[in-house]
């Protein structure tokens, strides 16, 4: 626990509130209330601190859970490819009587009789394209049989490498790989049969050569090459990631903090997660470049609480990169410090939005701030300027050091450049994750080319193009797609 206490700063100890409950959960299986007492004392909180935490957050429980506890997905795709019949019959299996309405979102854990086990339905665990999921204790299993429960409670499976292979076991077999209308520069080698997530094998890639590379470079080019590159945010909101970070003063006096936000929870998106899972060196990489470039000495990688294989396996390539001193003192001899923390959240789709982040991260309620004032490059983690960055925007900085400002701006559309990742869930042939050009496939090519076209018997009604916050597009529908320009010449473009 004070290793967990000993990551925030001391006068922000309440950050450890949430790590200090998942700790506390993880070994006496629920939050009691001499658990709310004993956390208050040890960080000099009031005990309505933690409770308040621990009444927000779904994933902590006041009541203990099975001890197999099943998190199973409800929201869309799952709920298409039968997550609710799942539920039915693990219930049946378990004898478990669930009530019919949940009662609310807190505890609406149904346990076993015996106490073996218990479930819960969760929203969307980013793994769509293997729907129906479930979350085993701490296991993720894809591709569930609704008829066969004990076959879910057998499997197990190696824990840094999730199955799912861009839809490649998911689908009828797969001759090109990857599609022949990617560009894969991020996903270069996620899904690859021999890439695995130790540093000997990132390093044998050429890995951390960008950081070298940016070490040798002063700040401001950094920053220049990133805003050349006309490189978006690819967590949503699609703002500059060089303007956003030209906002931190050169001479600055407060500390600066970077945060990787890697709450991936909308429903329909798990392009983050196998950065995550098949490739978290390529993630460090980019984070350790930007670290430097805005001279933030912390970083936090704010990864969403479900990711628990996930949050390992980024701890582990954090000590491996320190062994080769590309954190911690003197970084490669460069008279530069970092520090790279993961801190886990707890359930909360909330804490996604960047503000709703950093009060979780300060050990409260996700609940946003309003801006302005509370711009995070302003007022961010305890009130100092801090750059909140998405997983996927994080990585593309080390292709942009590879590649130079200029030649990533040539990839994908004026203004709106690079390539992305885009993730297929649904009655799709093949679900899966493909990583284009921006504006080089049309939504046409991306359902009936690439994701193989829909499955025998099924019409297409409707696309859900970005998440539940996007407009449904009914199938029938010609809509109109408002070009990202900022003299937007271009006007209303017809798809
Ligand atoms: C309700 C809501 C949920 C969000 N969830 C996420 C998320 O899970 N991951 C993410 O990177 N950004 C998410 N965002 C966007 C963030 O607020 C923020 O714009 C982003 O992390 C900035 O990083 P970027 O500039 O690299 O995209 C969300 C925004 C809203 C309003
Ligand atoms: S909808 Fe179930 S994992 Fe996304």
């Amino acid at each position: 626990m004070d290793e967990a206490i000993a990551r925030y700063p001391h006068e922000h100890r309440r950050s450890a509130a949430m790590p200090l409950l998942h700790l506390w959960q993880e070994h006496f299986g629920f939050i009691s209330d001499n658990a709310v007492l004993w956390i208050a004392e040890k960080l000099g909180l009031q005990p309505i601190n933690i409770l308040e935490l621990v009444t927000f957050y779904p994933m902590f429980r006041e009541q203990p859970a099975g001890k197999t506890h099943i998190r199973l997905c409800r929201t869309l795709s799952c709920a298409m490819a039968g997550s609710f019949e799942l539920m039915e019959n693990l219930c049946t299996t378990f004898g478990i009587q669930r009530p019919l309405e949940d009662a609310g979102t807190h505890n609406p854990i149904s346990v076993s009789p015996d106490g073996n086990y218990s479930v819960e339905f969760v929203e969307c665990l980013a793994s769509c394209h293997t729907a129906p999921v479930c979350v085993v204790g701490e296991e993720l299993r894809e591709n569930v049989d609704a008829n066969s429960i004990a076959d879910l409670l057998k499997e197990r499976r190696s824990p840094d490498r999730p199955r799912g292979n861009g839809g490649l076991e998911t689908a009828a077999p797969w001759k090109s790989f990857p599609h022949p209308l990617e560009h894969r520069l991020i996903y270069k080698n996620i899904g690859h049969p021999d890439w695995t997530t130790d540093i000997d094998c990132y390093l044998r890639d050429g890995g951390y050569e960008q950081l070298k590379q940016a070490l040798t470079l002063s700040r401001e080019d950094i920053v220049n090459k990133v805003k050349n590159s006309g490189l978006r945010g690819r967590g949503g909101a699609g703002f500059s990631c060089g303007l956003k970070w030209s906002f931190i003063k050169p001479d600055e006096k407060r500390p600066v903090y970077l945060i990787c936000n890697a709450d991936e929870s909308e429903p329909g998106t798990f392009k983050d997660r196998y950065i995550i899972h098949e490739d978290p060196h390529q993630l460090l990489e980019g984070m350790l470049i930007s670290c430097y470039a805005l001279n933030a000495r912390t970083a936090y990688i704010y990864v969403r609480g479900e990711f628990h294989e996930g949050a390992k396996i980024l701890e582990r390539a954090i000590e491996e990169a320190r062994t080769h001193n590309f954190l911690g003192k003197n970084v490669l001899g460069s008279r530069f410090d970092v520090e790279v923390y993961v801190h886990r959240g707890a359930g909360a789709y909330i804490c996604g939005e960047e503000t709703g982040l950093i009060e979780s991260l300060e050990g409260k309620r996700g609940y946003p701030r309003i801006k302005p004032p509370y711009f995070p490059a302003v007022l961010g983690l305890y009130m100092c300027p801090t750059i909140v960055n998405n997983v996927e925007t994080l990585c593309a900085v080390k292709h942009i050091i590879a590649m130079g400002g200029t030649e990533y701006a040539r990839l994908g559309r004026p203004n709106n450049t690079g390539t992305r990742v885009v993730c297929v869930s649904g009655d799709v042939q093949r679900p899966g994750y493909f990583e284009i050009e921006v504006g080089a496939v049309t939504m046409g090519q991306l359902i009936y080319d690439m994701a193989g076209g829909l499955r025998p018997g099924r019409k297409l009604k409707a696309v859900i193009p970005g998440g539940s916050s996007a407009k449904v597009l009914r199938a029938d529908e010609r809509f109109k797609l408002r070009q990202r320009q900022t003299d937007d010449r271009a006007g209303d473009v017809d798809r």
